[in-house]
């Protein structure tokens, strides 16, 4: 055991942190597109479906193999395997966290800005999307704007972890939560109160089966792993800071439902609003920042609402970025025995660069495509549609077929001991979803993706 290495204070500091790595830009700016795009209700069911057989399941091991081995996940696997093959799993993780963090800061770079955009009150005359979209392509190939903005969160993000777990993490995530839940109801209470918003509650409700196909499928579960910041080790990492007393089944239990619920939420926020101005759903990624502006200028109030929205979008951003950057941090000062504010001085410098090229994707590099797809996009598929799924897989069958369900067991037990007596059925049911229903499933979805790629190769 290392001496010093810090903990959460509270369960519920954790619970906190932990829900707030997983509600991010995947719940508010990512879902509810995808959801607009792929039939609705539809998508939305399988999606939960996916959460709940393979998102909650991988959810329990990471942060079991964190909090057994209080190690980043380069350190977790090295230590119970003895392997550098597995230790190189967890270096995987570490350098995906990178590569979700060189997209991440941008998107959050435009969320800030928004924010500062909707205070100057321009969402006042964008009546038509095609004004919005001026607006923010003017803004995106502003160089120093979409620059500066990166940088800008990027600084926040370092200073929370520069703090450290509980000063830092812990804290910060017990001030921004609660206020984003609070912003959160005010904005779907405005949205279900405007005139013609059932047409967006049934948009959520009513699935349209038809646009389902094989590939709704692949992404509800790519989008499973995202929202849920698994595959690359930010919750074995936040589990590592955890008392063995405290209870990885319920925490995980609740951070699965904060996670769905705020999602869905946010879906009924935008949708009643999106719906009620009489705008068209499914716009793509440009939901929120193409979109809303128009519905921000046709909605009494929309001032405060599109300042309101933008804050939020840029807390979930910062509450996750913050988990992100911690893996990588957690990584040098357990094994390279860095201090942590020189780690965090020189990694949140190396993730500026690696951002850059993703910033500057919409202006100065913009023809730079790589089958057809820019840094950004190429960051954000091999993130979320590669490495993800792929660290998931690897995850579930080193917990189910390497270190053993008899070691597995006698860990997870700890702070769960009234479950393994009462209800040892949920256990039992978990060993069967995390050795079967697991790898078996996130293989079929990489094969596919891997069959994508031969498409595109050929
Ligand atoms: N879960 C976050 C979101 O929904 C993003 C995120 C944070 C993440 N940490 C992660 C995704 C680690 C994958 C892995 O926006």
């Amino acid at each position: 055991m290392q001496k010093n290495r810090e903990q959460w204070n509270s369960k519920i500091g954790f619970i906190l942190a932990a829900s707030g790595s997983a509600i991010g830009l995947g719940n508010i700016w990512k879902f509810p597109y995808i959801a607009g795009e792929n039939g609705g209700a539809a998508f939305i069911f399988i999606y939960l479906i996916c959460i709940a057989i393979i998102g909650l399941p991988v959810l329990i091991g990471e942060i079991l193999l964190g909090r057994t081995t209080q190690r980043n996940p380069v350190g977790a696997f090295r230590k119970l395997s003895n392997s550098s093959f597995w230790a190189s799993i967890g270096g995987l993780g570490v350098l995906a966290g990178f590569i979700i963090l060189s997209f991440y800061t941008v998107v959050a770079g435009w969320s800030l800005g928004y924010i500062f955009e909707a205070i100057s009150g321009v969402f006042y005359d964008f009546n038509k999307i095609e004004s919005a979209g001026i607006h923010f392509q003017t803004l995106t190939n502003n160089v120093t704007w979409i620059v500066g903005f990166t940088a800008a969160f990027l600084l926040l993000t370092m200073a929370i972890v520069y703090a450290g777990v509980q000063k830092g993490i812990e804290r910060g995530s017990k001030i921004m939560m609660p206020l984003l839940f609070v912003i959160l109801i005010i904005l779907m209470i405005k949205g279900l109160t405007m005139p013609g918003a059932e047409k967006g509650v049934a948009f959520l409700l009513e699935p349209n089966w038809d646009n389902v196909t094989g590939e709704t499928v692949l992404l509800a579960l790519g989008h499973a792993f995202f929202t849920l910041s698994l595959g690359m080790g930010a919750m074995m990492t936040y589990g590592s800071y955890m008392k063995q007393s405290n209870s990885i089944m319920s925490s995980s239990l609740q951070i699965i439902f904060l996670d769905t619920i705020i999602a869905l939420i946010a879906g009924v926020a935008i949708f009643t609003a999106v719906f009620a101005t009489g705008q068209n759903p499914s716009e793509g990624p440009g939901l929120i920042f193409l979109t809303l502006p128009v519905v921000f200028t046709k909605m009494t109030g929309g001032y405060i609402f599109s300042i309101l929205f933008f804050l939020l979008l840029s807390i979930a951003a910062l509450t996750s970025s913050i988990s992100l950057l911690e893996v990588v941090i957690a990584y040098f000062v357990d094994e390279k025995k860095w201090d942590r504010k020189k780690a965090v001085l020189i990694f949140g410098g190396v993730t500026f660069l690696v951002a850059l090229p993703s910033a500057l994707s919409f202006n100065l590099i913009k023809d730079v495509t790589f089958f057809g797809l820019n840094y950004f996009d190429i960051a954000d598929y091999l993130a979320s549609n590669i490495l993800l799924p792929f660290g998931g897989l690897f995850i579930s069958i080193f917990i189910a077929w390497i270190w053993g369900f008899d070691k597995v067991f006698i860990e997870l037990k700890k702070g769960s001991e009234s479950l393994f007596e009462k209800h040892i059925w949920v256990i039992n049911a978990w060993k069967v979803f995390i050795k079967y229903f697991a790898p078996v499933l996130i293989f079929l979805v990489l094969l596919s993706k891997l069959g994508i790629l031969d498409v595109i190769f050929k």
